[in-house]
């Protein structure tokens, strides 16, 4: 699988299998899950102005659900080794657009933040749009897998311990696409089994990191490759594919502003225990 990303050894063959795999693997997750499936299909339809923006990304403390900032530091870090992580999600630029948070530990990921760690190295935290580029799943069925926890989803179209990256991958439930989270902007693993015309990166959140305070701010979104799925909307109708460059931030339903901070806000939620215990 390993050989197969950028996509440019692809055969025909491959291509024919894959698209196979995925249309069994989509029947199968309808046949099991398809109340949960509806549930987390997106895009919805974004039709209230978000005047306050003009058109720009806002810059947006994290925090946990009790309203205390999180730190960089207390980010929980994964390893190749690691058979679990928590799901880490905060919503950005607007309300209901997820991101799945990820720090791992001595890796440098492009476009993130890179900081020394206890044991000399360096952690990278970074985070991608939790929002499916194929047909929009989001979390939790879009969700970081590192090493060691391969989803069955994954085990169905042929991943083992041998051919799942040393890292991990981001892997959709839906129908099986795979995002590569060490890449940075360009994350797109390889093809994925579902065909789709909007199947390339997940958008990746900027941050701004105050080394005073440990804090992190989410002030933007990476357009190198790809825009958030729900953006896709145009007056004339959804557009799709790389050529989409610019984020449309016209429609949908602003983050909290905060006057007190004087920034906007958004609540990281997770699956664990940690001090954001969450929802999911
Ligand atoms: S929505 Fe189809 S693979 Fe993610």
């Amino acid at each position: 699988m390993r050989s197969k990303a950028g996509g440019s050894t692809d055969s025909v063959d491959e291509s024919r299998r894959s698209f196979l795999k995925g249309a069994m693997l989509s029947l199968f997750s309808v046949a099991i899950g398809g109340i949960s499936l509806e549930r987390f299909f997106v895009p919805t339809t974004r039709n209230v102005p978000v005047t306050s923006y003009n058109g720009k990304y806002p810059t947006a403390l994290l925090v946990d659900p009790d309203n205390n900032p999180i730190t960089a530091s207390e980010i929980p870090y994964a390893i190749p080794s690691s058979s679990s992580y928590p799901i880490l999600v905060f919503n950005y630029p607007l309300q209901d657009e997820p991101n799945i948070l990820i720090k791992l530990r001595n890796v440098i990921i492009p476009n993130a933040i890179h900081i020394k760690n206890s044991e000399g190295g360096t952690d990278s935290i970074t985070a991608y749009s939790g929002i499916c580029q194929h047909l929009g799943c989001t979390v939790p069925l879009l969700d970081y897998h590192p090493g060691n926890s391969i989803p069955f989803e994954a085990q169905l179209i042929g991943y083992t311990k041998s051919n799942w990256p040393t890292y991990g991958l981001i892997y959709c439930k839906c129908h099986g696409s795979q995002y590569d989270p060490v890449r940075g902007p360009h994350n797109l693993y390889n093809s994925g089994p579902a065909p789709s015309p909007a199947n390339h990166s997940l958008p990746q959140v900027l941050f701004y990191h105050d080394t005073t305070t440990d804090y992190l701010y989410a002030v933007g979104m990476n357009p190198v490759n790809a825009v958030i799925r729900t953006h896709l909307w145009q007056p004339n109708g959804e557009v799709y594919g790389p050529e989409v460059v610019e984020e449309n931030l016209s429609g949908g339903t602003a983050l909290p502003y905060d006057n007190t901070i004087g920034n906007y806000k958004t609540v990281v939620v997770s699956s664990s225990n940690f001090k954001w215990s969450g929802r999911f």
